[in-house]
């Protein structure tokens, strides 16, 4: 019967996997298994010596049980760790997050209205956050001390330049480039030291709009203004043009869309007015063009300054103009598959 032991552990010794480690102990203690026939023989044996034979070939069983269990746990952990560190590396048993991210709403918007002045021919431009002076006030027909720089609350840097309070501080930069003639629009961010409520921020995105060749006139701005709106909202709106004044342009205009969360009706959303300031625009100034190296007597130009999160407002109801930069997902959430 040592024989069986000795016999067991060698098998055991070469065995590599759960199924040969099953069936050395089918071979052993299965229902013919070498050590289960041990028992058969304890039938014939005369009554005194069942008992030290029953004894004996009790704890031949309990070894091989033993030896078995023991190999079984040394095989299983092995096949485990030979499987992590081949195909099955990745434990697909951990939980994992399937939420997929979405879309600013204002990202949505700006693409699209990339996606439409690009289809006229516009260029696409970047200008920098932090600007001159002359960028943001000079090279705009607003030199200092001029009163009409008190229509924009600046944040004034300490190195004398200032956060862009419009994105008209690259429209010589961009004039500049290319000469004439030019159609380019150039969207960015711009800050301005204000009291905040349902339409006004104080980190705002603007999209600037110029073109520049000889014979451009207000039916021209009005056409790309009026292309604009109705790509962007696929529908009819209605706009009103006043006149407005910034020193940059002349003659120039302010454009209102009729307030799309009350109907025109008045609500905080557009400060009861029922009308919203959208889109400031009009004929570039001629001491602009000069001061781009472009003579005013040969050329003219229209410029717009478009309120991006305010168009973002109208077209998908946001009441307040805060909750574009908050970081809400319950409130950004709402645009997934760039609603
Ligand atoms: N830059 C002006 C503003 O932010 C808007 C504007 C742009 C007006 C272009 C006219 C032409 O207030």
């Amino acid at each position: 019967m040592e024989e069986l032991i000795s016999k067991l552990h060698a098998v055991l010794g070469a065995a590599n996997t759960v199924q040969e480690v099953e069936a050395i102990r089918v071979n052993f203690l299965g229902r013919n298994g070498s050590i289960t026939l041990l028992f058969e023989k304890l039938k014939s044996l005369p009554n005194e010596e069942k008992k030290a034979y029953g004894a004996h070939i009790n704890s031949v069983k309990q070894q091989a049980e033993k030896l078995i269990s023991e190999s079984l746990a040394t095989v299983s952990e092995k096949e485990l760790i030979s499987k992590l560190n081949a195909a099955e590396a990745v434990d697909l048993s951990t939980p994992a997050s399937v939420e997929l991210g979405s879309f600013h709403p204002r990202s949505l918007v700006l693409k699209d209205l990339e996606e439409i002045f690009e289809s006229m021919g516009f260029y696409v431009e970047d200008y920098s956050e932090t600007v001159t002076d002359y960028d943001c006030f000079e090279s705009l027909n607003i030199p200092a001390h001029h009163p009409a720089r008190d229509m924009q609350d600046t944040f004034y840097l300490n190195n004398g330049q200032v956060l862009k309070t419009h994105t008209s501080a690259a429209q010589n930069h961009i004039m500049r480039k290319y000469g004439v003639p030019v159609k380019a629009i150039f969207p960015g961010r711009c800050f301005r030291a204000e009291a905040t409520d349902a339409k006004h921020e104080t980190t705002f995105y603007q999209m600037e709009g110029i073109m520049v060749d000889e014979g451009i006139s207000i039916s021209n701005l009005i056409y790309f203004m009026k292309t604009m709106l109705s790509e962007v909202f696929k529908t009819d709106i209605k706009v009103r043009l006043r006149p407005g004044f910034f020193p940059f342009v002349e003659p120039g205009f302010e454009l209102d869309i009729a307030c799309t969360i009350c109907g025109g009706g008045g609500c905080q959303s557009c400060g009861n007015a029922g009308w919203l300031e959208l889109c400031p625009c009009g004929m570039i100034h001629p001491a602009v063009l000069k001061e781009a190296g472009i003579d005013p007597e040969k050329y003219s130009g229209f410029a717009f300054g478009l309120g991006v999160d305010r168009l973002v407002m109208m077209r998908y109801k946001c009441k307040d103009i805060r909750d574009l930069n908050k970081g809400n997902l319950k409130f950004l959430s709402q645009f997934k598959g760039g609603a």
